[in-house]
């Protein structure tokens, strides 16, 4: 037998459907096997997980990593390297840095950080009314998906009209492309942050005050109905409500291809929570009252909520405590604790580790089109594997991220399940919790290898495109006088 590159023995391999005692082999970042240690080919080396899980890697469809723009927040090295310590092989980074992600330059601009990156990578480029006409370009220069700010958030990019994103869902769907959305009605929220302030409220619940779970019923309803129209592909940021949940349901049973995420935030804090954290904990949508944490457990139970992302969003301590909640920076750091989080909520029974596998890696990798390749350890998938350690407990603590942002709400949480190990395409990444620097660089993006299921377009014959080509008039009238 041929001897490859690595055999990772003696742990219990996590997918989807079983946990099962198996090595697994990598070869040139493959996997080449997994099964009984005694089929295993000679290795150069050997990885000891005896007592350890080993898990596909997480693949996070929500970061922001803030380069180019913000290097006092973020840079890509830094949040690659969280990413990496926190168990995530795969990043899809946000369009709101400074330039925003819809030009070709800024997007070639993202694709210069991003060479420093430690894990594989996506670019979600910017849909917003400026770029609608160029969506074609930005993923012939690399972006693998969009982001559309339909919510007011941070970097205040304009939210596209309704007009340009029905325009742009028709471009994309022909292409199967996805695009994100941040699930918010800007218009509602705008004006009841003003009368919020003529109030004088600046007291932490102010936040939700200003954005009811209404403005996410309204804004997922509304991109649904445009995405079933045309067969454009979405998907649901940072699903906050369990008022809204409904409106995914719903659109899932119509058939409209909207998958939606959740963030730890969301499952495990509320109100009681901003009470005590204020500024630290602002995040767009604002976390809620308690009784929204169980339905959302449910929904991801039950598919209707798909997968777990993070939304790292971070930013310097004091742009996050000043007095006026309104004055306070929106997110916070969220990929390096993530999975700890997680691990610690199967410790305690609230799901299993293969729920979770589902939620961090599986669910997202068919979402973005790379199923098969990554988000399962089975030979011929990327070795993208992260081996975790259930039984380690400890405490969270800012000081020890690795983000540039050293301010978390998760500060002090005890937890119990820690990523010991990280590999990308069968390198370490982080090696027994360490940080491996100079596996900066590794990280690649996803682009080749991503390939989205065949598009379902609908009603192509109402796109702009059509009704707007030379002699449709014409046509149009003689279909309208043919009998039949
Ligand atoms: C995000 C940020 O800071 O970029 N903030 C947030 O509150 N979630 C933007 C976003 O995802 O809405
Ligand atoms: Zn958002
Ligand atoms: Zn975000």
């Amino acid at each position: 037998m041929k001897t490859v590159d690595m055999v990772i023995r003696g742990g219990k391999v996590v997918s989807s459907q079983r946990i099962i005692s198996a090595s697994v082999a990598i070869d040139g970042g493959i996997v080449v096997a997994v099964g009984q240690d005694d089929t295993m080919p000679p290795a150069r080396e050997t990885v000891d997980a005896t007592g350890l899980y080993v898990l596909p890697g997480a693949i996070d469809s929500h970061v922001h990593f803030r380069d180019p723009g913000y290097p006092h927040k973020e840079t890509w090295k830094s949040g690659s390297a969280a990413a990496a310590c926190g168990g995530v092989t795969t990043v899809f980074d946000m369009p709101n840095t400074s330039p925003p992600t819809g030009t070709i330059e800024a997007l070639q601009m993202k694709l210069r950080a991003a060479e420093s990156s430690y894990v594989d990578f996506g670019i979600h480029a910017l849909f917003g009314d400026e770029s609608v006409d160029h969506l074609e370009d930005l993923l012939d220069a690399g972006a693998t998906s969009f982001k559309a700010f339909v919510g007011n958030t941070f970097g205040n990019l304009p939210a596209p009209t309704d007009g340009a994103l029905l325009e742009g869902f028709e471009k994309l769907a022909p292409l199967g492309v996805r695009t994100v959305v941040h699930a918010e009605n800007s218009s509602i929220m705008a004006r009841r942050q003003k009368r919020l302030r003529d109030a004088g409220r600046i007291d932490p619940l102010a936040h939700l005050a200003a954005r009811p779970a209404v403005a996410e019923i309204e804004a997922i309803g509304r991109v649904a109905t445009l995405a079933e129209w045309t067969g454009a592909r979405v998907h649901i940021a940072h699903h906050s409500a369990a008022d809204s949940l409904y409106v995914l349901r719903d659109a899932k049973a119509r058939g409209v291809d909207i998958t939606a995420e959740t963030c730890p935030q969301y499952l495990l804090l509320n109100t009681n929570d901003m009470l005590r954290l204020g500024g630290i904990l602002r995040v767009n949508p604002p976390v809620r009252e308690a009784r929204h944490n169980q339905p959302l457990w449910d929904a991801l139970r039950e598919g209707v909520i798909d997968m777990i992302a993070t939304d790292h969003a971070p930013h310097a301590p004091e742009e996050k405590t000043r007095e006026s909640i309104w004055e306070c920076d929106c997110g916070f750091p969220g990929v390096e604790t993530q999975m700890a989080l997680m691990l610690t909520e199967v410790n305690r029974g609230r799901a299993s580790l293969m729920d979770y596998v589902r939620w961090s890696a599986e669910a997202p990798a068919k979402a973005w089109g790379l199923a098969g390749v990554k988000g399962v350890i089975t030979p011929g998938a990327h070795a993208d594997i992260v081996i975790v350690d259930m039984d380690r407990t400890g405490t969270l603590s800012e000081n020890r991220l690795r983000s540039i942002s050293k301010i978390s709400p998760w500060h002090n949480r005890a937890v119990q399940g820690y990523p010991l190990h990280t590999l990308v395409r069968g390198r370490f990444v982080m090696r027994d919790g360490e940080l491996v620097e100079d596996a900066a660089g590794w990280g690649k993006t996803i682009k080749g290898i991503q390939a989205m299921p065949e598009a379902q377009v609908r009603h192509p014959e109402t796109f702009i495109t059509a009704v707007t080509e030379p002699g449709a008039a014409a046509r149009e009238a003689d279909i309208t006088r043919s009998p039949s």
